[in-house]
């Protein structure tokens, strides 16, 4: 059985299911394909890039301080051809920030493009005014902003912008976990991103670090994005022409036919026959991934999630990895011979390639993966929690064009909820079609999902959270510093853009 796209769009009402026959009904995907017209290399050509770790200008007794400027830069991503990005530093990804648990990290972040960014740190526990609210905006130093089919629509009211740089401050008062940094501006998030404006910020701590794991060149990121080329090796993306958001065509969002690792295209590494360890990031606008290898035995330990270490390891032969989700996992390569191949494949998009690992000789390795990997502990359900419905969907009404949180696209004057700290909340998301579900500035857990358990990837501390198609998803959040105005959003980024993100104030 193959049904059409535009019959299969007919039946989920806009949603682009895709079902693999014969077996149990995978996660959907949802998204609009958007093919490049670049000719496209042969997978597995290109080693692995490992984003550099930034430097700080200066140190003290409690702060760490950088500078990092946001530029466009030229970089060969398809072989023979040069594609403009918009980087942190000029790099795609950006660096990676390797930081201590609780040393402050401050970062005056300058912009030298010719339109205006705001900077997230997700996952970050940060004061309101380090966040990135989407109207706290740095604006260009040069040439206004025009481009990018940005007219000046940006409404200031609520916002706090600046003019060329701003200081962003994280106290990293949290455990060691994968975070990440990218661009927030309200309305285009998702084509600067797409350019190039994520990157990695590690926080470590002695917890972590005594622990027996992979480390120096066995701890290895995987930032994985797709990404479309036209002809001349640009960037394609399909911006609205007639204001902010995506063409209405991609409002499901934009899937691409190009997967890139660390910003190189389906890429290559050499590995010695022993354990890794691999930060994965799915930095993607909206694709989903269900990663897998073409051949066992490897599977992927996981021993961390969004928000640090797990309690305990969990062994999965595939992982399902939604758009701003991070899974750190253990990989044991020696299970494999000098010589062999083997080759992450997404399990969503009928195997497509990922990337390849070359095992290319045999080592020594003195790692282990721990029975016991954290002393945090799942929390029981409370009694007398403060409950609060968030519900996801499409809404066309009201001259919106795009989607909404609780029937209201985002307003930046209106907040949807006044929480108090040091208060034990649970929160139900409630879908229509997928929507990964993010929450800035403290993290949760799942309690259930169609109520029942979670599911086997949504173990220990999370900031997303994948909501499937109309299912429901309750988690236990508590907000226990920094009062201000917050975010919750959708983190396909193409609905995040066409309005799906609430404010909420701590209060
Ligand atoms: Cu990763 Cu509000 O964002
Ligand atoms: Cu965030
Ligand atoms: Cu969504």
């Amino acid at each position: 059985m193959r049904l059409s796209r535009r019959g299969l769009l007919a039946a989920t009402g806009g949603a682009l299911v895709l079902t693999a026959c014969g077996q149990e009904a995978r996660p959907a995907q949802s998204g609009e394909l958007l093919r490049s017209k670049a000719k496209l290399p042969e997978p597995f050509q290109v080693p692995l890039p490992i984003p550099p770790v930034k430097k700080p200008i200066r140190s003290d007794a409690n702060a760490d301080y950088y500078r990092v400027v946001q530029r466009t830069a030229h970089h060969e991503i398809l072989p023979g051809l040069k594609t403009e990005v918009m980087g942190y530093d000029g790099l795609l990804p950006g660096p990676t920030f390797d930081v201590r648990s609780g040393r402050t990290t401050v970062v005056e972040q300058v912009n030298e493009l010719d339109v205006p960014v705001a900077v997230h740190l997700h996952g970050g526990h940060t004061p309101a005014a380090s966040d990135g609210w989407p109207l706290d905006l740095i604006m260009p130093t040069k040439g206004g902003h025009g481009s990018h089919g940005e007219h000046g629509g940006h409404q200031m009211a609520g916002g706090d912008p600046t003019t060329g740089k701003r200081v962003y401050t994280y106290p990293n008062t949290q455990r060691a976990a994968t975070l990440w940094y990218h661009d927030h501006t309200m309305d285009y998030t998702a084509p600067r991103v797409y350019r190039g404006l994520f990157g990695l910020h590690l926080v470590r701590d002695d917890e972590e670090e005594n622990l027996p794991l992979p480390k120096g060149d066995r701890e290895i990121p995987l930032v994985i994005a797709d990404r479309a080329f036209d002809e001349d090796g640009s960037f394609r993306y399909p911006a609205a022409k007639d204001g902010p958001g995506v063409e209405q065509a991609y409002m499901e969002g934009v899937v691409a036919d190009v997967t890139l690792v660390n910003g190189a295209p389906w890429p290559v590494h050499e590995v010695d026959a022993a354990r890794y360890r691999f930060r994965i990031l799915n930095a993607s606008n909206a694709r989903r991934y269900e990663l897998g290898f073409d051949r066992g035995p490897a599977t992927f330990v996981q021993i961390g999630s969004d928000g640090g270490l797990l309690d305990k390891p969990i062994e999965h032969q595939t992982l399902v990895v939604a758009p701003a989700e991070r899974f750190d996992v253990i990989v044991d390569f020696s299970q494999y011979q000098p010589g062999d191949e083997v080759t992450v494949v997404n399990k969503l998009d009928n195997d497509a390639n990922v990337l390849r690992f070359k095992i290319a000789r045999k080592a020594p390795d003195d790692t282990r993966i721990p029975d016991r990997l954290s002393s945090y502990g799942v929390l029981p359900r409370p009694s007398g929690a403060v409950r609060r419905e968030w519900r996801f969907r499409r809404g066309d009404a009201g001259g919106h064009r795009g989607w909404t949180i609780n029937g209201k696209p985002f307003d930046p004057e209106v907040m949807q909820a006044q929480v108090k700290l040091d208060q034990d909340e649970i929160w139900t998301f409630v879908t229509d079609v997928h929507h990964p579900v993010h929450v800035h500035l403290a993290p949760f857990q799942v309690l259930t999902r169609g109520g029942g358990h979670p599911s086997a990837y949504d173990h220990g501390w999370k900031d997303t959270v994948d909501v499937r198609p109309s299912e429901v998803v309750e988690v236990l959040v508590r907000f226990t510093a920094h009062k201000g105005k917050y975010l919750i959003h959708c983190h396909n980024l193409e609905h995040e853009d066409m309005a799906m993100m609430a404010g909420f104030e701590t209060i």
